[in-house]
C-alpha cells in the first residue's frame, strides 16, 4: 500500500466506524447529532400535546427540538363559526412547546382546506366580496397571531397556493374572490400582527421545475412587495423513486439563491404501492383499498426496511451537505401508527414513512439518519 490507499483505508475505517458508533449508540438523538446544522421536528396530534400518550410524549422531548401542529391551529379548529374563537386546544399545543423549551410553528393561516364554507359566504350561501374576505382573513390572523405573539416563533402564512404547473390556483375560494394579491395581504397581516414571527410558504412537490419556478416567481413577487419571507417550506411527503436527491439538492438551492431560509416541514417517505399516478400531497385526493396496495398488514420485509434507511439516508446526506441553508426539518408525525399516510390516498392501509415503529421503537432508519451527522 502506498501512502494515499493506505490514508483513504483509514479515513474510510474512521468514517464506517464513526457511522456505526453514532447509529449503534442508544442515548444518540436526532436533536443533538444536528445541532449545529437544523432545528429537527415533529407534527403533533392531541394525544402528544396533552401527554395521554406517554411513549410518544418521551420519544418526542428526547428526539426533538421543535414542533408543529398536525391540526389545532388550522382555521375549522380555531376559528369553527363566524365570530367563535376555540383555542382551547391550542393553548395545550402551545404550552407543551414552552413548557419543553421547543421551537414551536403555526400551521396554517391561509389555505383552501380544512377551512370551512361560511369563511368565504354570506347567510344566504353566496360569495361575499373582495373587501369583505379581506376583512376576515384580517380578523383571523390578528386573532390567532396576535394571541401567539412571542410564543409562536414562525407561521406557515399561505399553504398551497400552486397548481402542478406553477400558476396560482384558481380554483382556491381565496384566489377567486380575492385575486393574487391575497397572498401578500395575507403575509403583510401576518407581519402586522407579530413583526417578530418568522413567515413561510409553504407547499409540495417543488422539486419540480414547473411548480419550483413558480414558487420562486411568487416569493420575488412578495419580496418586491416588501414582505419580508423567512423560508420556505417544502413540505417532504417523498416516495421512494421521488423526487431524487439531485431534485432535491436543486431545490434548496434555487430558494436559498433568493436569501431565503429553506425548511422541510412534513417529512414523511411512503414506501407502499403508489394508489394514483400523481405525485403530489393533495388531501382532497382519494384512491380505493384493492388487492396488492396494502402488501405489508404483517410487518415490513427486511430488504424493504433497508431501503427505506437508505432513502433517509440519500436525503439527510443532502440536507447536511446543504446545512447552510436549512433551517429545520420536521416529520409529519412521530410513529408509523400515527402516520395520515395509514389512511391517505386509500383508507385502511399499514404505513411505515417514520423513524419510529408503531411499537415506539427506532426503525433501523433511525440509525441511517443519525450516521450522516458531521461530528461538529
Ligand atoms: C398537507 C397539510 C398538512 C396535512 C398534510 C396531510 O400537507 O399542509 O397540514 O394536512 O397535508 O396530513
Amino acid at each position: 500500500m502506498n501512502f494515499l490507499t493506505t490514508s483513504l483505508a483509514i479515513a474510510i475505517t474512521l468514517s464506517v466506524a464513526r457511522g456505526l458508533c453514532m447509529a449503534d449508540d442508544q442515548s444518540a438523538t436526532l436533536k443533538d447529532a444536528f445541532k449545529n446544522d437544523f432545528l429537527i421536528g415533529a407534527a403533533l396530534n392531541e394525544s402528544q400535546f396533552e401527554e395521554t400518550d406517554p411513549q410518544a410524549v418521551a420519544l418526542i422531548k428526547a428526539q426533538f427540538n421543535t414542533i408543529s401542529p398536525e391540526n389545532c391551529l388550522k382555521w375549522e379548529s380555531v376559528h369553527p363559526n363566524p365570530g367563535q374563537y376555540d383555542f382551547s386546544t391550542a393553548d395545550q399545543y402551545v404550552a407543551f412547546g414552552q413548557k419543553n423549551n421547543m421551537f414551536i410553528v403555526g400551521h396554517n393561516l391561509v389555505w383552501h382546506s380544512q377551512t370551512p364554507n361560511w369563511v368565504f359566504q354570506d347567510t344566504n350561501g353566496q360569495a361575499i366580496s373582495r373587501d369583505a374576505l379581506i376583512a376576515r382573513m384580517r380578523d383571523h390572523i390578528f386573532t390567532v397571531v396576535g394571541r401567539y405573539k412571542g410564543k409562536i416563533g414562525g407561521w406557515d402564512v399561505v399553504n398551497e397556493a400552486l397548481n402542478e404547473d406553477g400558476t396560482l390556483r384558481t380554483n382556491s375560494p381565496w384566489e377567486k374572490i380575492i385575486g393574487d394579491d391575497y397572498l401578500v395581504k395575507a403575509f403583510q397581516f401576518a407581519h402586522e400582527a407579530d413583526p417578530d414571527a418568522q413567515l413561510y410558504y409553504n407547499d409540495y412537490s417543488l422539486e419540480n421545475k414547473p411548480k419550483r419556478d413558480g414558487a420562486v416567481a411568487l416569493i420575488k413577487k412578495l419580496q418586491a412587495a416588501g414582505i419580508p419571507i423567512y423560508a420556505v417550506g417544502l413540505q417532504g411527503h417523498y416516495k421512494m423513486d421521488w423526487p431524487s436527491t439531485n431534485d432535491v439538492d436543486v431545490t434548496i438551492k434555487a430558494f436559498a439563491a433568493l436569501g431565503i431560509k429553506v425548511s422541510i416541514t412534513e417529512l414523511d417517505i411512503d414506501l407502499l404501492p403508489a394508489a394514483t399516478s400523481s405525485q403530489g400531497a393533495d388531501i382532497s385526493m382519494n384512491a380505493r383499498y384493492r388487492a396488492g396496495i396494502d402488501p405489508y398488514t404483517n410487518g415490513l420485509p427486511a430488504s424493504v426496511q433497508q431501503a427505506l434507511s437508505q432513502r433517509y439516508q440519500d436525503l439527510f446526506k443532502v440536507w447536511v451537505a446543504d446545512r447552510q441553508s436549512m433551517e429545520r426539518i420536521t416529520f409529519w408525525g412521530v410513529t408509523d401508527a400515527q402516520s395520515w399516510l395509514n389512511n391517505w390516498p386509500v383508507s385502511g392501509r399499514t404505513a411505515y414513512p417514520m423513524l419510529f415503529g408503531r411499537d415506539y421503537q427506532a426503525k433501523p432508519a433511525l440509525a441511517a439518519v443519525l450516521s450522516t451527522a458531521k461530528n461538529n
